[in-house]
This record gives C-alpha cells, sequence and structure tokens, in this order.
C-alpha cells in the first residue's frame, strides 16, 4: 500500500545540510500496524510529515496504492489527504473558534457527507468526551484536546492513519482508552496504522517497529509477539 524508495530529508542550507533520514526503503501493507520509534530528534515527526505529504523529501519517491504523492498538485493533495488519510499531529491543530464537536465532524463537513455531526459525536464520545462537545479548544485540558484531534482524524474512516505520539499528553488510563480506540477502529476498517511513540508498551502492539536513529531504519517483526 505505502512503498517508500531512496527517502532522504535534508534540513538547512548547502555547504551543510542536516541529513536527518538517510536514504529509507520500505513498504507497508494494508492493516499493517507500525511504531516508529528512536531518540528525539531522530526524524520521527519528520517520516510522519513526509508520509502526509506535508513536506517534499529532499530525494526519494513515496508512493500511497501506486500513486506517487510528489506527482499530486497541492490541490489534488490536499483532496488525496482529505479522503485517504487521517493525521493526529504531536501539536493539535485543533481550531481555536471551533467546538469540540465541530473540529471533529470537519473532515466529513468539507467531505458534504450526511450525518456528520451525529458520526462526529459518536466519535466524541468513543474517546470519552460526550460531556464536552461544546467546548471549544481553549477550554478543553491538552490531553481532552488530543482525543478531539483523535476523533477528528478517524471519523472519516481513512485508509491511511498518521498519529504522532497520540498518547503522548495523556495520563495512563486515559492513554490506554484512546491506544485501544485506535486498534479498535484499525481493526475495523483494515486501514493502515502508523504511530509515533516513546511508550514501549504502545509499540509493542504494532506488528512491526521502526527504529530510527542518525538517520537509518530498522525494521523489526513483531507480529509474532502482538495480539
Ligand atoms: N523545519 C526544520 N528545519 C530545520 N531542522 C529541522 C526542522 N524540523 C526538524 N528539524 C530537525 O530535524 C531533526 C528531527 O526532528 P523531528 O521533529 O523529526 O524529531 P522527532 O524524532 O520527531 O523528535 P521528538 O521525539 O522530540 O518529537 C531534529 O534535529 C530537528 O531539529
Ligand atoms: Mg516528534
Amino acid at each position: 500500500m505505502i512503498q517508500v524508495s531512496d527517502l532522504t530529508m535534508e534540513y538547512g542550507q548547502e555547504g551543510a545540510p542536516l541529513r536527518v533520514l538517510d536514504n529509507l526503503n520500505f513498504s507497508m501493507q494494508r492493516g499493517d500496524t507500525v511504531a516508529i520509534v528512536g531518540p528525539s530528534g531522530s526524524g520521527k515527526t519528520t517520516l510522519m510529515q513526509l508520509l502526509a505529504a506535508l513536506e517534499q523529501p529532499t530525494h526519494g519517491k513515496i508512493e500511497l496504492d501506486q500513486q506517487a504523492l510528489s506527482g499530486l498538485s497541492v490541490d489534488e493533495l490536499a483532496d488525496f489527504r482529505r479522503d485517504n488519510m487521517g493525521i493526529v499531529f504531536q501539536s493539535f491543530h485543533l481550531i481555536d473558534s471551533l467546538t469540540a464537536l465541530a473540529n471533529a465532524a470537519l473532515p466529513l463537513d468539507i467531505a458534504g457527507k450526511a450525518n456528520a455531526s451525529q458520526r462526529a459525536k459518536d466519535m466524541l464520545e468513543r474517546v470519552g468526551l460526550a460531556h464536552r462537545i461544546s467546548h471549544y479548544p481553549q477550554q478543553l485540558s491538552g490531553g481532552e484536546q488530543q482525543r478531539v484531534a483523535i476523533a477528528r482524524a478517524l471519523v472519516h474512516e481513512p485508509r491511511l492513519i498518521l498519529a504522532d505520539e497520540p498518547t503522548g499528553n495523556l495520563d495512563e488510563n486515559t492513554g490506554n482508552r484512546v491506544a485501544d480506540l485506535l486498534f479498535d477502529l484499525h481493526a475495523q476498517s483494515n486501514a493502515t496504522l502508523v504511530l509515533v511513540t516513546h511508550d514501549m508498551r504502545l509499540a509493542q502492539r504494532c506488528k512491526r517497529l521502526f527504529w530510527l536513529e542518525s538517520g537509518k531504519l530498522r525494521v523489526e517483526d513483531n507480529s509474532e509477539l502482538s495480539a
């Protein structure tokens, strides 16, 4: 489903560019669950942003279902992302002027889907926020904002779920509940789930572990361990 070839990402100017990702090659299948792990600054968020086509790589190619992301215009990319991806950012990127409900309904509203409000409400209920649907982001705790962001990312049942530290701001119980939700939804939809985490217990629930360090990737198959 996802094919990544010779992916290199450098930041900075000519002379001494900072090479964050160094010639990565990997693929992910439909239904895969992948945890990207590695030290702070190892390029996990960078890799997620490339997979989401929010950044362009310095070299290399990313294909999603045979579609090269670099072959799409900015508008086509926006449509492609809207139709196929659910993205949970490390910083939540909620819209301040919209309630929790309106934020969660946004992907359905933009796509002109019926029952947007009801579906968003159901999803907020599943992340434990039924009692906060009328709150605006600044009236929510960090963990609550994160759960709204997760509800928004999943509400339109995307085939690729990208989640950057989805439980990073949550207490253990809430974090477990959010993780259960991600894996439940993944199981129901047969989407590809890619998450970044520093929590090895969460990482171990994924079929594969992608270890990033010094620009290189080491893939560990975990399928016999995970449920
Ligand atoms: N826009 C940018 N311009 C220059 N350097 C950048 C930029 N974005 C990230 N970097 C650098 O690239 C490296 C990787 O950053 P990235 O955010 O991908 O790390 P990470 O693995 O997600 O870390 P963390 O676990 O702390 O979230 C860091 O050294 C960072 O300083
Ligand atoms: Mg990061």
